[in-house]
């Protein structure tokens, strides 16, 4: 292996979202409607799951690929029991070139005070927090359970002064829900050390029922802002980069938007994506992925692994959310794709 390995649209293989558990403690609106995940949906049974040893072991594959960036993710990551296992694990793995991963995980905030010393302790570099208010009504209408908004608020504060920062908020706007968080949420973070992003509601997954006139393109939400924060467009700090970034013209920081509706960012997408029970998907918007649970549990060598791990992202022409915009909305209920909670955004 090396770390020339790319797609037919020469996209280098660079970030591992790795998601390591298909339940969240959650339910907002836009990804686990309380309606579809209820008492009655089939979780993943336990066994289903990749075992840290397993997950380890083909992280390890997709480092000596190339992978240099490993994301944690859910459903809500830190449900996962031992986490912090895991994280020193994934710690101990180096690039080929010797080099430590950087090493992040999003979270829905609600066990971070609790597990934040933990996670730095155990190697974890930073996390990014999932927060799409700061009014109690409008928070716990966006994730329908009634948690506190102080608390992800307390846990933010925590991973801050554990050192797993800079911290990233992640805000996703859906119109007639939240949008009117959108200049509080700016000013309440402008001038600190957080970097607050708002994400374009996705279609994403079969159960949130999206529509086009529930999103917010990323461009209004920027015109909104500036209006009474001017903003200026900044460099991206490098390639195949989420978000768009922006920075407050009198020094109070940067925001970023993540425009995967009306700017789709396929063409530079380096991102591949391990499910909960171990099958890689090379896009969020896939329909079927690759079972590699299925090499490891049939005796496969990492050499073998490694070689269809390669085979796959060689073959990988996805770019759904261009497709998309070329087709406009249709796409989004047409076919059935994959939920966002099992295979982690
Ligand atoms: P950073 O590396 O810290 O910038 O994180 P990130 O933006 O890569 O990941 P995060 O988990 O914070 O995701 C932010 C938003 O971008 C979420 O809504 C994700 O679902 C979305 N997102 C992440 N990767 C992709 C992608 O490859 N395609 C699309 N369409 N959306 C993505
Ligand atoms: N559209 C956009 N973002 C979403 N997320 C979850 N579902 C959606 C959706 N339908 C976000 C979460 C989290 C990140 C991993 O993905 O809020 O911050
Ligand atoms: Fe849970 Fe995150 Fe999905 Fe909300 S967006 S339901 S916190 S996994
Ligand atoms: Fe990558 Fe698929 Fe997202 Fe496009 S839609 S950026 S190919 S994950």
């Amino acid at each position: 292996p090396n770390g020339l390995l790319t797609d037919t649209l020469a996209r280098p293989l660079h970030d591992l979202r790795i998601s390591v558990t298909d339940r969240c403690n959650f339910r907002c609106v836009y990804c686990m409607p309380k309606d579809v995940f209820d008492k009655d949906y089939a979780f993943l049974p336990h066994t289903s799951l990749l075992s840290f040893e397993e997950i380890t072991r083909l992280a390890g594959i997709f480092v000596a690929h190339g992978v240099e960036k490993i994301r944690l993710t859910g459903g809500e990551p830190l449900l996962r029991k031992n986490i912090e296992k895991l994280v020193a694990m994934l710690r101990a793995l180096k690039t080929p070139d010797g080099r430590d991963l950087d090493l992040t995980l999003t979270t829905n905030g609600s066990l971070l005070a609790k597990k934040a010393q933990a996670l730095k302790d155990a190697g974890l570099n930073r996390v990014t927090v999932s927060l799409d208010a700061l009014d109690e009504a409008t928070f716990q209408r966006m994730n329908d359970v009634d948690f506190p908004v102080a608390d992800v608020l307390r846990g933010i504060d925590a991973a801050h002064r554990a050192g797993l920062g800079p911290i990233k908020i992640n805000m996703v706007v859906k119109r007639g829900w939240n949008e009117q968080e959108i200049l509080p949420m700016a000013s309440h973070f402008k001038g600190t050390p957080y970097i607050l992003r708002f994400i374009e509601y996705m279609d994403v997954g079969a159960s949130n029922g999206w529509r086009m006139d529930e999103v917010i393109p990323s461009a209004d939400v920027v015109r909104r802002i500036s209006a009474l924060m001017p903003l200026q467009a900044i460099e991206a700090n490098c390639t195949g980069e989420t978000a768009a970034r922006w920075r407050y013209v009198d020094g109070g920081g940067e925001i970023g938007v993540i425009s995967s509706v009306t700017q789709a960012f396929c063409h530079a997408c380096n991102r591949a994506r391990l499910s909960t029970e171990g099958k890689l998907y090379t896009c969020l918007f896939a329909t079927g992925g690759h079972d590699l649970r299925a090499l490891l549990r049939s005796g496969r060598s990492d050499a073998e692994i490694s070689s269809a791990v390669a085979h796959l992202w060689r073959a990988r022409s996805d770019r759904y959310s261009e497709l998309r915009s070329e087709k406009t909305a249709e796409l989004g209920s047409a076919v059935k794709k994959v939920e966002m909670s099992y295979i982690g955004g």
